[in-house]
Formats: structure tokens, C-alpha cells, sequence
């Protein structure tokens, strides 16, 4: 498996690329909603400040190849709908770990299905992943809904893993495979 510099990812609607400065504005209104972040690790943002740490550390963590972090982007107006990732990459088991996040505004109109769609299609087949997972709580209905529609199966229920802005919380572990043509006999 070969970590590069990932294409843009162009979907019916959206295209996903890296996230960038410019994209600072739109995703604060994304990540300053409590109801966005509820179920994520870290409290809703209160100033562009927050969202200019998140990026420095963003970009570190894109030098260092630990995470890629897209911009879901709306072709039609050019805004930044929400970001999607693929990080914990482990080469050797060729599998990484995704997460995704959408504003409220843009919620219940299949962009994330459309974008993750898109994100796990570059995965198995331009970066030769065989495995992707995904860890979410299980109140979150929306996530396990969107990662079941994905074909993601729910393989535990880790307890207390985390601490989110509900506390702290189970992790439903979820998996998808790769669909590999059957190996020879
Ligand atoms: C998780 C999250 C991304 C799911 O978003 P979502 O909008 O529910 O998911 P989708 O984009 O796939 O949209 C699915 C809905 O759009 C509808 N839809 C409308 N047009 C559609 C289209 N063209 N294609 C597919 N679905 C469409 C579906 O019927 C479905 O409706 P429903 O919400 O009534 O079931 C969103 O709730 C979110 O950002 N939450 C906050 C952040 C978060 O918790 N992230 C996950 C951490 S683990």
C-alpha cells in the first residue's frame, strides 16, 4: 500500500479534496453547532481560533501521512458541506479507520452517503485498502444508519471507549471489506 498525495474525488454532486484555508468559514459553521458535534470528541467550536488550531493540526497530520482530511465539497456553489477522513492507515493489514461530518443544513439529502461512497471507492481501489473501519456511538443513529447503508457490518460494542461531549461512551466498532475475487484454488 502506497500512502500519496490523494486526487480530487469527483461524485455525481460533490467533489472531495483536501481541506484548505478558504474552507476555514464554512466549516465553522459547520463544527459551531452543539448538534453537530454531540457525538464527537471535541466541543463545538466558539471562535475561527478553534478552527485555525484544527487546521494547523490538520496539516500536520496530512505531512506526516497520519490522516487525510477531505473537504466535501457542493460542485454546483463551491462550499465546504462538511470533511470526511481516512487515518489510523496500517500498511501492512493495507486497512485505515473513517469518519465523516456534514452541517446541519445539509443533512438528510444523501451527501454522505454520496461522499463516503466515493471515499471508499478511492480507498479499495487507488490505495489498494482491503479494510475500513469505523468507530461511532451507538445513540448515534444518523452514523450507524449512514455506515449500515455503506455496507459496514457491526462487528462489537467496545465499552467506555470514549469521552465525547455526552460523556463518555461505548464505541460501536464497525468493518467493511473489500470485495476481492476469490483467490484461486
Ligand atoms: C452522520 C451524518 C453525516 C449522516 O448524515 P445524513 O444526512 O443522515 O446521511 P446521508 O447524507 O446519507 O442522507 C441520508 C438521508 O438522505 C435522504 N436522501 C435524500 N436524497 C438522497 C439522495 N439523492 N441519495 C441518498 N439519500 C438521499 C435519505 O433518504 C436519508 O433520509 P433519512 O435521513 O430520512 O433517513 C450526519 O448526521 C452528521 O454530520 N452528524 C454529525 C456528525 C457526526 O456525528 N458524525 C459521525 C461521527 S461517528
Amino acid at each position: 500500500m502506497q500512502i500519496t498525495t490523494p486526487p480530487i474525488i469527483h461524485t455525481e454532486r460533490l467533489l472531495l479534496r483536501l481541506v484548505r484555508r478558504e474552507d476555514l468559514p464554512a466549516l465553522f459553521d459547520v463544527n459551531s453547532n452543539p448538534a453537530v458535534t454531540q457525538f464527537l470528541p471535541y466541543p463545538a467550536w466558539q471562535t475561527m481560533d478553534d478552527a485555525n488550531v484544527w487546521y494547523e493540526r490538520t496539516l500536520t497530520r496530512q505531512e506526516t501521512g497520519a490522516a487525510w482530511q477531505f473537504a466535501i465539497v457542493l460542485q454546483q456553489t463551491g462550499l465546504a458541506l462538511g470533511t470526511c477522513l481516512l487515518f489510523n492507515f496500517d500498511p501492512s493489514s493495507r486497512r485505515a479507520e473513517t469518519g465523516y461530518v456534514l452541517g446541519q443544513a445539509h443533512w438528510s439529502k444523501g451527501y454522505a452517503s454520496e461522499a463516503m461512497r466515493g471515499l471508499i471507492a478511492y480507498a479499495f481501489d487507488t490505495l489498494d485498502l482491503r479494510r475500513l473501519e469505523a468507530q461511532i456511538n451507538p445513540n448515534n443513529v444518523a452514523s450507524c444508519a449512514l455506515i449500515e447503508r455503506l455496507g459496514f457490518a457491526r462487528e462489537g460494542l467496545l465499552r467506555e471507549r470514549f469521552f465525547d461531549n455526552g460523556g463518555f461512551c461505548d464505541s460501536a466498532f464497525y468493518g467493511l471489506l473489500r470485495e476481492l475475487p476469490p483467490t484461486p484454488m
